[in-house]
């Protein structure tokens, strides 16, 4: 007798990272693992996310807010990330640099928020 068993996948090799503007609209997107969620966005024309200076941490236009369910799951900020995220526009406790965040499997149905500012 065949049983039916529902499996969880163990790998995504194209999590879906939810990008969320400040009015609540929802664009989910597949984005493969060890890029980061800044280029998942640029490279599906993601509203809100500029990424000027390409992810080397000098402009800050990869800000956004990680809801409070996913910000422990991510690895904090260096400081030189941290730096840049004290002198982006409205930042907040669960502010980051999304040039900064890795997609990894961990990272399946992460959603980010963009700031009122980048859209
Ligand atoms: S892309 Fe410039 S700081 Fe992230």
């Amino acid at each position: 007798m065949l049983a039916l068993i529902h499996l969880k996948p163990i790998f995504y090799l194209m999590p879906k990272i939810t990008y969320i503007s400040h009015e609540g609209k929802k664009n989910t997107v597949e984005v493969a693992t060890g890029l980061s969620v800044m280029e998942g966005a640029v490279q599906n024309n993601i509203e809100g996310i500029d990424a000027d200076c390409g992810g080397s941490m000098a402009c800050a236009t990869c800000h956004v807010y990680v809801p409070e369910n996913w910000f422990d799951k991510i690895d904090k900020p260096i400081d030189a990330e941290q730096d840049m995220i004290d002198m982006a526009h409205e930042p907040k406790k669960n502010s980051r640099l999304s040039c900064q965040i890795i997609v990894s499997n961990e990272l399946e149905g992460l959603e980010v928020i963009t700031p009122i500012k980048q859209t």
